[in-house]
């Protein structure tokens, strides 16, 4: 066992293709600390795990790592009643067209972020990515403007996050007997220093009746359960910093992986940089998105889902107790399911769009990722500006490997590129 958590934490996707070569498309993993996981990747039994009914599979069960972080009244932690009526709340906030009226202010942050960004030298793109989709969040989603207590919460959340990305944070059911020890005491009390700033923006914006604007507070503020009742302050809490966790370090890995991988295909990178100069629709970039995502899922797998109950899954039978994951990354990867799959290759998304139980980097089922939207939109005009500013260059000679960053897998080499010096655009919404 110790032997299978040390691979599965260094190298996770070494360690699944092995896996599957020696043993199938199931396998078990038994990890320290941790019930066992059964990883699936036939596109029938991801269907069955994605759809199975609420009280069978947990996910929110199987995501207990992240409650220090999150709080316990967080979407993602939740099952059955409690989670859907949690996720009714904040649905709204990722629709469509709220999305769209976001696109002005990404595009505004995104420009300005890259803006700053050097040229002509070899730079690791993966942190100022994380920067740039802080900032989109903080905007987007907590509704700050440029301000001290933008900056505040900035200078809290930066290290907050990263503490993350840390082995010891992996154990939150150690938390009082190490509750003493030097970087939980440090984690602890910028949790309560965060905290305290989010509870004075969330009175603030209450007390204003602020329930008009275009970010994705204004909408929690003005959500209701169905007795009628606000979303309580530890609610509001906990869900800002749910989407915070979800969709920060994911968004800024897939870019990460995606400007990697372009640097090495001029091919692709050649046919984005036509199609955003002639302006035509952004089905080509949206694929590239797409082929991204498939290639290198930053989640390499959905939620694990605990069953609750005895329960089969493609002809197998389960007892309560166990963690049953769809993987994505070898789903992703099965010859059986994409021709050549290891190729770089959007154009299989332009013929046809990616299937729901074949292309699930944002999982599926009643649990699929919320942000989908929201991350698709910051990926495009991220995508977009970058191709307007002179598009982007291999900054050494190997592809990156994959590295585990606590639960998403970004490339090793903090993706590096070179971004040539340009004749800088103003950048399209
Ligand atoms: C490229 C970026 C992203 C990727 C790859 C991603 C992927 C995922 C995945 C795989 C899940 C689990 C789904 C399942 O188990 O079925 C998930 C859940 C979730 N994501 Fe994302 N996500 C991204 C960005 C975002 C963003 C930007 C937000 C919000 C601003 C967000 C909010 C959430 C939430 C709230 C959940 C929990 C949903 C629930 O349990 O009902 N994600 N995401």
């Amino acid at each position: 066992m110790p032997l299978q958590s040390i691979g599965w934490w260094s190298r996770p996707i070494a360690y699944v293709e092995r896996a599957r070569a020696r043993y199938g498309k199931r396998f078990t993993v038994r990890l320290f600390g941790s019930p066992p996981f059964v990883m699936h990747s036939e596109p029938d039994h991801v269907r069955e795990i994605l759809t199975a009914p609420p009280e069978v599979l947990h996910p929110g069960q199987g995501a207990r790592i992240l409650e220090p972080v999150v709080g316990s009244n967080s979407v993602i932690l939740l099952d059955e009643a409690a989670h859907m009526e949690q996720r009714k709340l904040m649905l709204p906030a990722f629709h469509g067209e709220r999305m769209e009226a976001l696109t002005g202010l990404v595009a505004r942050v995104t420009e300005q972020e890259v803006d700053g960004w050097p040229r002509d030298e070899p730079i690791a793109l993966h942190p100022r990515l994380q920067a740039l989709t802080l900032e989109v969040i903080l905007h987007a989603v907590f509704g700050l403007d440029a301000g001290p207590r933008l900056d505040a919460l900035r200078s809290k959340l930066t290290p907050l996050l990263d503490f993350g990305a840390r082995p010891l944070s992996m154990l939150p059911q150690l938390e009082p007997v190490i509750g003493r020890l030097g970087p939980w005491r440090e984690f602890m009390r910028l949790r309560a220093e965060t905290d305290a700033l989010l509870y004075e923006l969330i009175d603030e914006r209450r007390a204003a009746g602020d329930e008009e604007g275009d970010d994705v507070l204004s909408m929690l503020l003005s959500a209701r359960h169905e007795d009628g009742s606000p979303m309580t302050q530890q609610e509001l809490r906990d869900e800002l910093m749910t989407l915070l966790v979800a969709g920060h370090e994911t968004t800024a890995s897939q870019l990460g992986w995606t400007f990697e991988r372009l640097s090495r295909e001029p091919r692709v990178l050649a046919r984005l940089r036509e199609e955003t100069a002639a302006g035509d629709d952004d089905a080509y970039l949206v694929a590239t998105l797409q082929e991204s995502m498939r290639r290198r899922p930053v989640l390499p797998n959905a939620a694990p889902r605990l069953t609750m109950e005895p329960v089969e899954v493609g002809g197998w039978k389960y007892p309560a107790g166990v963690l049953l994951v769809a993987n994505s990354y070898l789903l992703h990867h099965d010859p059986d399911v994409y021709e050549d799959p290891y190729s770089f290759r959007p154009e299989r998304f332009l013929d046809s769009p990616p299937g729901t139980y074949t292309w699930i980097p944002f999982g599926g089922g009643r649990r699929r990722c919320l942000g989908a939207s929201f991350a698709m939109l910051e990926m495009r005009v991220v995508l977009r500006a970058v191709l307007r500013q002179g598009g982007i260059e291999s900054a050494g000679a190997r592809g990156e490997l994959p590295r585990r960053r606590n639960i998403t897998i970004s490339p090793a080499g903090g993706a590096r590129v070179r971004i040539p010096a340009a004749a800088r655009e103003p950048v399209a919404a």
